[in-house]
């Protein structure tokens, strides 16, 4: 196929020294269309699976030295976690049909509805759509967070697309990422706390670490620190889940009628992203918010 265009190719051009710009064109029922037109073929269809939840998600590039090089506190930088909220909130607001967002360090998941038709389910589309909005975002939005601490260099996150047909499924793909975030923060508060407090270096802190179950870590913390692990912001311990909620409002008009003026009030539903760093793995938090998934039964 390749082969076969590649000679179309070099025979147009060769006409073309004889008749430069018809030999574009082709007409096909009187349409003209370029001679090039044949490279849409090659481009595949990526259309998710209908009835699917679509996952979105992202991943900060070398997101190790972005910290680094931008001086994050360890192993939680508020500016930076602040940062990544307000970016995915912003994805929320400009992108259709995303009914929850959770991101944990510098990741972020967002979840379209399974009954979406937004860009035609397109996955390519619906991840660099997120992945570009959310980027320029954490960009747009830096200076919010650290002040006149200088952007280095413009960073990169990397997005995949993950379809799940259940809610059940959903809802473990979520655990996972909130179970992900659990299991790094306690590691990463237990070393460098052994570090920080403890005096020890880095390697002598990853020693000590080494084969120690969950129970152990916070061992450490409570009797050498005196460090309660589940009083830590529990932005730490369960990352960052967004959705959407209903207000109901009054919205005040005042009109004129007959020289006098007539306040109205007419109750009003907005909906708008708000923020929670709940736990998702046990059935309260759903419970609580029945209304992101439609009931399937799963
Ligand atoms: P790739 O994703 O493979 O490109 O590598 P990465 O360096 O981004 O690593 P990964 O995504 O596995 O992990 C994220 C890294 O970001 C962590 O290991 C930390 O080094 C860094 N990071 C994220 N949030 C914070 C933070 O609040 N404070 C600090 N100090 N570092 C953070
Ligand atoms: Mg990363």
């Amino acid at each position: 196929m390749q082969i076969l265009n590649f000679c179309r190719l070099r025979e147009g051009v060769k006409s073309c020294t004889v008749r430069p710009l018809a030999c574009l064109f082709t007409s096909t029922c009187g349409m003209a269309k370029s001679k090039f037109e044949y490279v849409r073929n090659f481009e595949v269809e990526d259309t998710c699976l209908r009835n699917c939840y679509i996952v979105v998600r992202l991943d900060g590039r070398n997101f190790h030295r972005f910290a680094e090089q931008h001086k994050f506190a360890k192993p939680n930088d508020n500016r930076a976690l602040g940062l990544m909220t307000r970016s995915a909130r912003s994805v929320m607001e400009e992108l259709e049909d995303i009914i929850i967002g959770y991101g944990q360090s510098d990741e972020f998941s967002f979840v379209f509805k399974r009954t979406s038709t937004w860009f035609k389910r397109r996955a390519s589309k619906l991840m660099t759509l997120v992945a570009s909005q959310f980027s320029s975002s954490y960009v747009f939005h830096w200076k919010d967070f650290f002040g006149d601490h200088p952007l280095l260099y413009p960073p990169g996150f990397d997005g995949r697309v993950v379809l799940y047909p259940s809610n059940r499924n959903l809802k473990d793909y979520l655990s996972w990422r909130q179970a992900d975030c659990h299991i790094n923060n306690l590691y990463n508060t237990v070393f460098w706390t052994l570090v920080q407090k403890g005096g020890l270096t880095t390697v002598q802190a990853e020693d000590r670490l080494k084969g120690t179950l969950a129970a152990d870590k916070n061992e450490i913390l409570f009797s050498e620190f005196d460090i309660n692990y589940n009083k830590e912001p529990a932005v730490y311990r369960k990352g960052t889940t967004l959705i959407w909620e209903k207000h109901d409002q009054t919205v005040i008009t005042e009109v004129m009628k007959d020289k006098i003026k007539e306040v109205h009030g007419t109750p009003r539903s907005k909906r708008s992203v708000q923020v929670y760093h709940s736990d998702i793995i046990g059935e309260d938090f759903w419970e609580q918010h029945s209304n992101i998934f439609e009931d399937d039964g799963c």
